[in-house]
């Protein structure tokens, strides 16, 4: 388990699956995420039962309020790549009344601590639509940089949109 200010990070269990399946559900959370297909309930609890362990390729962990130990989200760093020490990290809210509170700005510092001080990489990378203008703004908070665009890399309702490629070296993190 990892605690940071606000946050304590734990591995998600079987009986997460039904916060994730109202998340999942809720086209506000979903607005900037890659999301083609929408899961059942009974699938999503099975792909909870059976879910690997975390490792150093990947680790997801359950976002929950240090106070009132409530589930609000879900971080994941994925891809890890033991010889240029990289890895790609999400993260989303999924209580949508803890946006700006500073809580997934916390979660997302604590884990890329855990990437650089723990795993040892060198550098976590990821994506975000251009238009996400809170996310960027929580990333750039801890030290992300954009080091490049995709252009139109994200498709919804009929439009194209830009992602950034942001990017955070081990000793750039704030
Ligand atoms: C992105 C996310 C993880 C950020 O976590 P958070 O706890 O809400 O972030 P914080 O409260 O620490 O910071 C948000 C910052 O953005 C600012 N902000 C909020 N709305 C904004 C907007 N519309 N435009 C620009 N900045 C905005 C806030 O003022 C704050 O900056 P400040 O601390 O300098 O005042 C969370 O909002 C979230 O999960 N959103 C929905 C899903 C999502 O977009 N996930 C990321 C996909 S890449």
């Amino acid at each position: 388990m990892l605690t940071g200010e606000l946050v304590r990070l734990r591995p998600a269990e079987p009986e997460d699956a039904e916060a994730f399946y109202r998340w999942h559900n809720d086209e506000e959370v979903m607005r900037w995420l890659q999301s083609y297909f929408h899961q059942s309930l009974a699938g999503l609890r099975k792909l909870f039962a059976e879910r690997q362990e975390n490792s150093f390729e990947k680790v997801t962990l359950c976002i929950e309020t240090l106070e009132e130990r409530k589930l609000i989200g879900v971080v994941a760093m994925r891809e890890a790549d033991p010889i240029n020490r990289r890895a790609k990290v999400d993260i989303y809210i999924g209580e949508r009344e803890y946006w700006g509170g500073g809580y997934g700005t916390d979660a997302l510092r604590r884990v890329c601590r855990y990437g650089f001080e723990t795993l040892q990489l060198h550098s976590i990378e990821l994506t975000v639509v251009e238009e996400n203008e809170r996310a960027i703004r929580s990333y750039e908070k801890i030290g992300f940089q954009v080091d490049g665009r995709l252009r139109q890399a994200f498709f919804r309702d009929g439009k194209w949109y830009d992602e950034l490629l942001m990017c955070v070296l081990a000793d750039e993190l704030s």
